[in-house]
């Protein structure tokens, strides 16, 4: 149990890729990143823009099939159907506004338009859910800026870390 790797989903939010019209390049390239850091992502899946039904799942994900971390990519945007933040905000139990805040510090050194993704990072329960842009490109770049710091965080959330030490 100590030792087991962090169980992970990856959710893919966009119309186009649910309706078969882009091919959804951005979940698969999460997963990867993930699984070669040492995660075992367990679910993979693609949803349409639609509130109600993003929540239900994430809601499925953090309580019923109690994963460790949630990845969403797409729908962060301005456009009118993205509501993934909305959805995330939803199910959240307490906020955890400091890695989307980290994502987009180190996204505006890439590109100004970094401040375009209102993605969000939640707790709900014991499981954390982080919001990814949906190209990508901005996928890659955002998950590479707060991989490295989310194991200890991932510790103190799940129990196995009671200590905030310095790193
Ligand atoms: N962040 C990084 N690191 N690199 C990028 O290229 N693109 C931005 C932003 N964040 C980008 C990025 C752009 S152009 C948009 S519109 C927003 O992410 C939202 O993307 P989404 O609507 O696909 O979620």
């Amino acid at each position: 149990m100590e030792n087991r790797k962090w169980r992970a989903a990856v959710v893919t939010l966009s119309d186009k890729g649910y309706a078969g019209e882009r091919e959804d390049q951005s979940g698969p390239l999460v997963s990867r990143m993930l699984s070669e850091a040492g995660y075992d992502v367990r679910k993979t899946v693609l949803l349409p823009d639609e509130q109600k039904e993003i929540e239900k799942y994430l809601c499925k994900l953090c309580d019923e099939d109690k994963m460790d971390v949630v990845f969403t990519t797409g729908g962060t945007g301005f456009s009118p159907r993205d509501c993934t933040p909305e959805a995330t905000m939803a199910v959240a139990t307490k906020n955890a506004p400091g890695i989307a805040e980290a994502m987009r510090l180190a996204s505006l050194k890439i590109t100004p338009r970094a401040m375009l993704s209102r993605g969000a990072s939640v707790i709900r329960g014991s499981t954390l859910i982080i919001n990814l842009p949906g190209s990508p490109k901005a996928a890659r770049e955002n998950l590479e800026a707060v991989l490295p710091s989310l194991q200890h965080g991932l510790e103190i959330l799940t129990g196995r870390s009671g200590e905030c030490g310095q790193k």
